[in-house]
């Protein structure tokens, strides 16, 4: 095989009879064919998984590309969308089980720990579940029946097999207010306590979290340490915290991304990073002012490298994956869990957001299945770690 894949430079070295060393450069210059490189997840911590979401073709089976990275790299698999409210639970009486059941099924028989995302959100979730039949809005009551009614279906479900949940997904505004939402407003600050407590009844045993992005900002970080706080004082449980980490190239900050671990870990809980991916596209807030003329000007404004990610901007993604590696590594012990939001470019959720139809490179494999520079550059930390006394 070797010699198939090295082809007419190993001829070539044959021919001018250099030996067995010549081949061993030729190898070497080649570098490492994709199915040889480590595995993060042998590379990983004690007590550190790693994982990626996974979207609905791949936990059914169908990608064969990106299901075989998933099952060599990774311990710990989330759903992308299959969980979300509106998908599995789409009409008052009636739940979609089967993807969900196929991607718990997956992660089982990879012995991955399966991550459950979410129950509780703004998003995603149908217009019935805010509305009575008679089309008023819910009461405060009828919402809170909902809520318990739907949480202990689905973990009840996935009782023993699903190993923690995103109770609430994104409940604060970036000023540590309450984001206003369906959610908030008929059911008041405490929906968050009482989605907490409805997901312990229906699993004692599964770990329970709080998601949200940009909580390396202090007053949204703020909201959600309070929250950790309200929870232990009514005895309630979290089990952790998660940062997404959609980040940039240059935000957040090494010393903003380890306050954040840090400030978490010091709130009594773990911290996790949950979905993470690192945009390379202009995301300018002024870019999407309401005089900015079409959608289709801002893509084409924005879309620098629809045709590839040059090698200067693949160094600098692989310089950030690398910084965030190494503040991971620094503070492994209060880390629980690191996911990647997606496995190859070719499927992340920024080819879309926040503008639709452009070629993002925000992972660690590229389009064709191949692992990035940023790939080994986390390879190095890891490796770096691990050698290290
Ligand atoms: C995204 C999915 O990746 C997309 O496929 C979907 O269209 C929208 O949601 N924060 C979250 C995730 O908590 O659930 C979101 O996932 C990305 C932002």
């Amino acid at each position: 095989m070797v010699i198939l894949k090295i082809g007419s430079k190993l001829a070539l070295i044959l021919a001018l009879g250099c030996g067995l060393t010549a081949v061993a450069a030729s190898v070497e210059e080649q570098g490492t064919p994709a199915q040889e490189k480590p595995a993060l997840k042998a590379l990983m911590p004690k007590g550190l998984l790693i994982g990626a979401a996974i979207n609905q073709r791949q936990s059914d089976g169908k990608d064969a590309l990106a299901g075989a990275i998933v099952e060599r790299q990774f311990n710990t698999i989330s759903p992308e969308n299959i969980l979300k409210w509106g998908l599995i639970h789409p009409e008052p009486k009636r739940y979609d089980f089967e993807p969900a059941d196929r991607y718990v099924a997956f992660g089982q028989a990879h012995g991955m720990a399966v991550i459950g995302h979410n129950l509780i959100w703004h998003n995603q979730t149908p217009a019935w579940v805010f509305t009575e039949a008679d089309g008023a809005r819910s009461t405060r009551e009828s919402l809170l029946a909902k809520m318990q009614q739907h949480i202990s279906t689905v973990v009840g479900r996935y009782r023993g097999k699903i190993h923690g949940w995103d109770v609430v997904n994104e409940a604060f505004d970036e000023d540590g207010s309450y984001r206003k939402t369906p959610w908030h407003e008929a059911i008041g600050d405490d929906f968050l306590l009482k989605a907490f407590e409805f997901a312990h009844d229906a699993d004692p045993q599964a770990e329970l979290y709080y998601n949200d992005y940009n909580l390396w900002k202090p007053a949204k970080r703020a909201a959600a340490l309070r929250l950790v706080k309200q929870l232990k004082e009514r005895g309630l449980r979290i089990d952790a915290v998660g940062e997404q980490g959609h980040w940039s190239l240059t935000t957040p900050t090494a010393a903003e991304i380890d306050a954040t671990i840090t400030d978490i870990a010091g709130a009594g809980v773990k911290a996790m990073i949950t979905e993470l991916d690192i945009d390379v596209l202009p995301r300018d807030p002024k870019m999407f002012g309401a005089d900015l003329a079409t959608r289709a000007q801002l893509k084409a404004a924005t879309d620098l490298y629809a045709s590839g990610l040059p090698p200067a901007q693949q160094q600098q993604l692989a310089a950030r994956y690398g910084e965030a590696f190494g503040i991971f590594l620094k503070r492994h012990d209060l880390l629980t869990r690191i996911t990647f939001w997606g496995v190859t470019d070719a499927h992340s959720w920024l080819n879309d957001f926040p503008v639709p139809g452009r070629t993002n490179h925000p992972l660690l494999w590229d389009r064709q299945g191949q692992p990035k520079p940023a790939f080994d550059a986390v390879v190095a930390q890891l490796q770096a770690y691990k050698g290290a006394p």
